[in-house]
């Protein structure tokens, strides 16, 4: 690190000490900590993960981490705190929880803020800089790492909320990316770590589109994919806090889709398979993707699950993959 990234460093460390402080033992940041009780996070993870409060004030933080010693404009400069239009210098975050950002090495590099009452954005993070660019980092990859290796697979969510619940309920090969769209770098960063990964993200729509750009992108950078699936279009933070940590492994882990399954059922959103033009559509779109698959084995087997859910004959769907083997292989 520049002598000065490690200057910023330094202020976010004691950032991350006294929102967390606040958060856990102040009256100030009673309403973070009721926050993430009403969520059922438990003491131990809050201090597991760093979380904390920016409390409702005006300029707060900036004072303290002045009176640490850091200068204003460094302060500014790495987005620990906001400077307005008329040159005032001011809390960036207020009144919200915070989810400190760790780096692969465990640094703090950025902040997250989620509003705890309706107003505002719902997240707020740390604008991006030398230290912190959102598609080269992996949420809690950090402690991940480990778990990631002894069980040979790591299941990718959205948010943080959906690590922390699932670390919380015992399953820690988990990270997230911020948001939906999974960068090249970021699946890289995976794969030298892994083969095996499970998307689980949003069961909602852009949820499902983000997991096919994803599964892409993964699959470009040597991953087997499986994709989990939420059918009641909830998120898995909110299924973990709702059934627990046993029945998401059995439920949804252990059902996730394998790549070609997820590809089916995705691209019948796109048809109305009620209509015969669009079912015959939909085949001839399977049948592609079926014809880059590479063993004999899983081709026969979705050729039999296309049969029975179209009820084709198999010989027919055969034939008409191999003319497409023709044409594209
Ligand atoms: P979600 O909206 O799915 O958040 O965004 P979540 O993790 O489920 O949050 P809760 O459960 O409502 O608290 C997924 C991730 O996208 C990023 C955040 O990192 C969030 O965890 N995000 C989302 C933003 O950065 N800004 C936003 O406005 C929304
Ligand atoms: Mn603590
Ligand atoms: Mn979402
Ligand atoms: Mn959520
Ligand atoms: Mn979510």
């Amino acid at each position: 690190y520049s002598d000065e990234n490690q200057r910023i460093l330094e202020a976010s460390e004691w950032l991350t000490k006294l929102y967390h402080h606040l958060l856990r033992y102040t009256k100030d940041g009673k309403e973070g900590y009721n926050y993430f009780q009403d969520r059922s996070i438990q003491d131990e993870t809050i201090d597991v993960f760093q979380l904390g409060f920016a409390p409702n004030t005006k300029d707060f933080i900036v004072e303290f981490l002045e009176k640490k010693g850091f200068n204003k404009q460094l302060l500014i400069k790495a987005g620990l705190v906001s400077e307005r239009d008329d040159g005032t210098v001011t809390d960036r975050f207020q009144g919200r929880v915070i989810f400190p950002i760790r780096n692969h090495l465990g640094k703090t590099v950025a902040f997250g803020g989620r509003a705890i009452h309706d107003q505002g954005p719902k997240y707020l993070n740390s604008p991006e800089s030398e230290l912190f660019q959102k598609g080269r980092l992996l949420y809690n990859f950090d402690l991940a790492k480990r778990h990631i290796r002894k069980e040979n697979e790591v299941i990718l969510f959205e948010g943080y909320m959906d690590v922390i619940a699932a670390y919380q309920a015992g399953i820690k090969n988990v990270v997230a990316t911020l948001g939906t769209a999974l960068s090249e770098s970021q699946a890289k960063m995976l794969r030298r770590y892994v083969n095996d990964v499970i998307i689980c993200y949003d069961g909602d729509d852009a949820g499902q589109e983000a997991s096919f750009k994803a599964a892409a992108t993964l699959r470009q950078a040597g991953c087997k994919v499986k994709v989990a699936y939420l059918k009641d279009g909830s998120d898995p933070d909110t299924f973990i806090e709702r059934h627990g940590g046993e029945a998401f492994q059995d439920q949804i882990l252990r059902a996730s889709d394998t790549y070609m399954t997820f590809l089916m059922r995705y691209y019948k959103k796109d048809y109305n398979l009620s209509l015969e033009a669009d079912k015959l559509n939909y085949i001839q779109k399977v049948l592609k993707e079926l014809s880059m698959v590479e063993s004999s084995l899983e081709r026969e087997y979705y050729l039999q699950e296309l049969s029975k859910d179209f009820s084709m004959s198999l010989d027919v769907l055969k034939e008409e993959l191999e003319t497409i083997q023709a044409k594209y292989g």
